[in-house]
């Protein structure tokens, strides 16, 4: 494919270096964003009367057939093209002729290329915090189906407390919550329209800005063109944000791992959400939960390639921000496909309420308790404490339970021990 940019040269260039310099290869997926971010733009050049209308008319038509036929598979995008911009726009003009080569009058790459990730990160926003909110209600139902459950709380992994298993399993719904707060933060942030920067130093044709970015459904317009086409700070924070609901996604996943393992018993997962070993016939593997955890790492490195990129990167566009994609692009799938599987596995587990129950009456998860049932005697906290300490310390070398010692074993250690104690 004949490159945009022929004329300075002919614009032939190593085979090794075209290749290198080619982003077709991933941001064939903006095609849809580059279609109706350049719909809006003739649009808005036929309204100030830079196209005619029958240009304008051409374009749009021109456009809206190769939207249909990529969507349909009728056409195929050519992977020879050095970009989905070109593709688009000189597919455009092998259909429509001359009109076609005006549709990048008062633009550049520069900031159509920041106009396409913008639109193509709030949609996938939008998609996400639709399937956390699913995920959330998915938690939800089994903090609801097993309101009365009581489990031991952990702290340091070790025994702490009793707690309701909703109530724990509840905690992971505030974190997802925030994510999706998160990510509505980032989304208003991010919907401001780059067009009109053009290459960095905006243009002289009198363009209107805020039809164009009306069109597209942004809220406002960059008010600094060399910004408009450099800023990348939104995709730091979608990717901030995405390896934060992978933290919590891979903290759960843990605790399923944990969960699940003969050592606690907590729950079964599904079959439809584990595998088997090749060689062990007995074993069920929690590998979509480990794949969760796993996968955490993946989009740590995709923030750290960001932020990377960016620093010390000089103003206005360099072509380091063509790196932008893969990170984003592969964020944006990891964390998709997580919570697609997450949902489902959740909803699908067995609470095994006897088992907890089981584990709850050991290890004196009921001390705080006592200690607090002393203070309600009129004993200090800080004594109630020591006498509780060494209780627990006797009743670990006896054998015994709180629950096991007779009244007259309490009295030994407190006369403020009472029948109610029980
Ligand atoms: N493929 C390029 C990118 O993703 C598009 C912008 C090209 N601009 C330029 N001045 N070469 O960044």
């Amino acid at each position: 494919m004949a490159k945009l940019w022929a004329g300075r040269t002919d614009g032939t260039i190593s085979e090794v270096a075209d290749d290198f310099n080619a982003s077709i290869g991933f941001d064939r997926r903006l095609f849809r964003e580059d279609i109706e971010g350049s719909i809006a733009h003739a649009k808005m050049l036929a309204a100030v009367g830079v196209l005619s209308a029958d240009e304008a008319e051409a374009i749009v038509l021109g456009l809206t057939g190769i939207l249909t036929d990529l969507s349909e598979g009728v056409l195929a995008i050519d992977p020879e093209a050095e970009d989905i911009h070109t593709f688009v726009e000189q597919t455009l003009t092998a259909r429509i002729g001359e009109a076609g080569k005006k549709l990048h009058t008062a633009r550049s790459r520069n900031d159509q290329v920041a106009l396409d990730m913008r639109m193509y990160v709030r949609a996938s926003i939008d998609t996400i915090s639709q399937k956390t909110a699913t995920l959330c209600a998915a938690i939800c139902d089994v903090a609801e189906a097993n309101r009365g459950v009581i489990m031991s709380g952990y702290t340091h992994l070790q025994r702490a407390q009793p707690i309701l298993f909703a109530h724990h399993l509840m905690a992971y719904c505030m974190m997802f919550l925030r994510d999706i707060s998160r990510l509505a933060d980032c989304r208003t942030r991010l919907n401001v329209s780059p067009i009109g920067s053009c290459a960095l130093a905006g243009t002289t044709y009198p363009i209107d800005r805020r039809y164009e970015a009306d069109l597209l459904g942004f809220d406002s317009v960059a008010a600094n063109s060399i910004d408009g086409v450099s800023d990348r700070d939104y995709l730091v924070e979608l990717l901030s944000a995405l390896s934060l609901v992978m933290v919590h996604l891979s903290r759960l996943a843990e605790e399923l791992i944990l969960w699940s393992s003969w050592e606690f018993g907590y729950i079964r997962l599904s079959d439809r959400f584990t595998t088997g070993s090749s060689i062990m016939p007995q074993k069920k593997n929690a590998d979509m939960a480990e794949l969760c955890r796993g996968k955490t790492g993946r989009v740590f490195g995709d923030l750290t390639a960001m932020l990377t990129v960016l620093k010390g990167l000089p103003l206005a566009y360099n072509k380091d921000m063509q790196e932008d994609k893969e990170c984003t692009f592969d964020a944006i799938d990891t964390v998709t496909m997580c919570l697609d599987v997450c949902a489902p596995m959740i909803r699908s587990m067995e609470v095994r309420s006897d088992r907890m129950a089981e584990a709850a009456k050991q290890g004196f998860i009921n001390a705080t308790d006592l200690a607090d049932y002393l203070v309600c005697k009129g004993m200090p906290f800080r004594t109630a404490y020591r006498v509780v300490g060494g209780i627990v310390a006797d009743c670990t070398k006896a054998g015994l339970t709180l629950e096991e010692l007779t009244l007259a074993q309490y009295k030994t250690y407190s006369e403020l021990f009472d029948e109610d104690v029980y």
